[in-house]
């Protein structure tokens, strides 16, 4: 089976304009998270949507799918975020197995909550490429010089942009295998790996690259809001 899995288990802190999470400010006509819930409703390869909610949103999160998509309750899920990212993608993985059994063959599409405009050629291609080769991301080429500094004040190298990509989402997995790769890790590692394809980069499994595009912008602050409300034509707060 295939599932969607949106996470939506982090509380904004970036943002520094409300105590809601980010995922549930207005953007438009309905809250950011809905757009995103939205474009992957909109995938009928996808078997059932998981979505990571805070466990202190969890109620909101129920409602907003009442008012938003009632008649597509059926096929989605919500379950109590974890304290970091991947403990969040884990948590929906073994609630997917709670409810579906474990499967060899079963593939997770996870995606960032704070990225609304992800488009169906990005979801379907994510399939794709997680069904063929059991692990992938979503990246652009890199358009501003990359500089690394060891210690933040001098700059230690600068690598060849051509070999520069910037990740997005979704990063699409074998689920088993995403599993198996997590829990091989040491809690050292887990603090480090806070991304779900840099576990299989260390662990030598061949991570596919999707296309993204540059307008599939995550909401990190203040100023990436004011983008993505110009983007759906909204009025941009102060
Ligand atoms: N996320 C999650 N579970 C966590 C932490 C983050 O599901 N424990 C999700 C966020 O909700 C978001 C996505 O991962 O959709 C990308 O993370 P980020 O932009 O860093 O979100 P936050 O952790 O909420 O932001 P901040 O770091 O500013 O607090």
């Amino acid at each position: 089976m295939i599932f969607g899995a949106i996470l939506a288990g982090g509380v904004g802190s970036r943002m520094n304009i409300s105590d809601m999470p980010k995922q549930f400010l207005p953007l438009g006509d309905k809250p950011i998270l809905v757009h995103t819930l939205e474009k992957f409703l909109l995938c009928e390869r996808l078997d059932m949507i998981y979505i990571g909610v805070h466990p202190n949103w969890v109620l909101h999160m129920e409602d907003l799918l009442d008012k938003y998509v009632p008649a597509r309750k059926a096929g989605i899920r919500i379950v109590p975020g974890g304290g970091d990212r991947n403990s969040t993608i884990i948590n929906i993985i073994e609630k997917i197995e709670a409810d579906h059994g474990a499967s060899d063959e079963h593939i997770i599409v996870t995606h960032d909550s704070v990225r609304p405009f992800v488009t169906m050629r990005i979801i379907e291609e994510n399939i794709d490429a997680a069904l063929k080769y059991g692990a992938c991301d979503t990246v652009v080429p890199a358009t501003d010089t990359i500089v690394v500094s060891d210690e933040g004040g001098t700059i230690t190298e600068i690598p060849d942009r051509s070999k520069m990509y910037q990740g997005q989402t979704p990063q699409s997995f074998n689920m088993k295998r995403l599993k198996e790769l997590y829990f091989d890790l040491s809690d050292e590692e887990k603090n480090v790996l806070t991304d779900a394809c840099k576990i299989c980069v260390v662990r030598g499994l061949p991570v596919f690259m999707v296309r993204g595009e540059v307008s599939n912008l995550k909401i990190t602050n203040v100023s990436d809001y004011k983008i993505a409300q110009a983007m759906v034509g909204g009025i941009a707060i102060d």
